[in-house]
């Protein structure tokens, strides 16, 4: 279907369902503020479910790739290889498997996948990515040691490369013990298998599926949430593992990739960016912590070519990031946050679930529950959930049982 309209600029466009004009941004109208989600590009108000799900939710995911992420490829063919397995892992606990997933028959990566031996029908699953490797996330002789590049910072660490010493080092931050307990299994990729995190893009998915040197191609973070999206491709294959019970989580630079993953997978049933900040969960247009030419300067190979354009000029962008958890509903969407980490602008990430409410309650799916944001320690977990806890920009067990206890309210059977 093809229609033209005068857009909110004045031109003749042809908007379809397919299409989406992508007009330069000195075309753009200026959002001074957060733009309402439930008006088109053209200008044209959203008011029922079908034109949400019909026209504005693929008018938004083409938007989020074109002028920021980058263009997500097709799937490709998802073959895996269990590499070794332990039927008695965590005191017998649950099984353990170190699996070779091969993407597209040419890029590999090594996926952990933890499942509880305790339970009565298939696993609801954590899906997310790691900064260090899967031999970090357990003390586990079984789980490979990654050889892709890595950050030189991490335990273990020599020349960009993990080493046996860096085995268990994330222990709590991925609480797997605590996780099992509660009756969840863990799926968990190391960041760097999928698209190592430097400028210099040469050994990952991007050069594997290259989409050439345009400023629409795929940065880092869309190569990570399609990453993402070919685990899920495998897991749902799984009789042990609920395929509709699949909650994506991720810290930080991979809490950006957690939500984003989420936004344009319906698959995923409860997203869980933990401090993701700019570019993921913090708005655009934010004036407290890191701003878009920060992130663009620090780390460019982070989004499209094109998000660069708006460095100086947030107010153009057709869309924030309350868009992007829009894109999730009805699913819930839990935004996790500590005191201290001002560079995520915890208190802008409030507002960014304040505006994406209305989506939510379109389409009858309930929304933010607080008023205002909720003070330390203090969960609010509806649809829209929030928590902020004191201390610093981390991942610990603490900010597990949060995950826990708002997957088990959210990814019912
Ligand atoms: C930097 C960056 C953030 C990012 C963070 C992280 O601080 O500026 O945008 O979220 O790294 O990934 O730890």
């Amino acid at each position: 279907m093809v229609r033209h309209v005068l857009s909110a600029f004045g031109a003749l466009v042809m908007i379809s369902t397919l299409h989406v004009d992508f007009p330069p941004i000195d075309k753009l109208p200026a959002h001074k503020d957060l733009p309402d989600p439930l008006v088109m590009l053209d200008g044209k108000r959203v008011a029922t479910k079908a034109q949400w799900a019909k026209e504005r939710r693929p008018e938004l995911k083409k938007l989020f790739q074109h002028y920021m992420y980058g263009e997500f490829p097709p799937p490709v063919k998802v073959t895996a290889k269990v590499e070794h397995e332990d039927p008695k892992a965590l005191g017998g606990k649950a099984t353990l498997r170190d699996i070779t997933l091969t993407l597209g028959g040419k890029h590999k990566v090594q996926l952990l996948l933890v499942i509880p031996n305790n339970r009565s029908g298939p696993a609801p699953v954590f899906v997310g990515l790691n900064f260090a490797g899967n031999h970090t996330v357990l003390d586990h002789p079984g789980i490979r040691v990654p050889t892709s590049w890595m950050y030189g910072n991490r335990k273990g660490v020599k020349n960009n490369r993990a080493t046996e010493g860096g085995r268990g080092s994330q222990i709590d931050t991925w609480a797997v013990a605590d996780i099992i307990d509660r009756g969840f299994a863990l799926a968990t990729v190391y960041s760097g298998d999928i698209e190592p995190d430097r400028a210099d893009v040469r050994e990952g998915v991007q050069a594997a599926f290259d989409q050439g040197k345009r400023p629409e191609a795929w940065g880092t973070i869309a190569a990570w949430a399609w990453g993402i999206h070919r685990i899920l491709d495998y897991l749902v294959t799984l009789p042990e593992v609920d395929a509709a019970r699949m909650i994506v989580v991720g810290h930080s630079r991979l809490g950006k990739t957690a939500l984003l993953a989420g936004a344009l997978d319906e698959r995923i049933a409860v997203v869980m960016p933990h401090q993701a900040g700019m570019g993921g969960t913090a708005p655009s247009r934010g004036t407290v912590g890191e701003s878009i030419k920060r992130i663009n300067t620090s780390f460019p190979h982070w989004f499209n070519g094109n998000y660069k354009l708006f460095n100086d000029a947030p107010e153009k962008l057709p869309f924030d990031q309350h868009c992007l958890v829009a894109l999730c509903a009805p699913r819930p969407v839990l935004f996790t946050n500590a005191q201290e980490d001002t560079w995520a602008n915890p208190d802008g990430q409030f507002e960014v679930l304040r505006a994406a409410d209305p989506v939510y309650r379109l389409l009858g799916a309930g929304g933010l529950e607080a008023k205002s944001r909720p003070k330390l320690d203090t969960l609010t977990d509806g649809a829209l959930g929030y928590w902020i806890r004191a201390g610093k920009h981390s991942m610990t067990r603490e900010d597990w049982q949060i995950f826990v206890d708002y997957a088990a309210k959210h990814a019912k059977k």
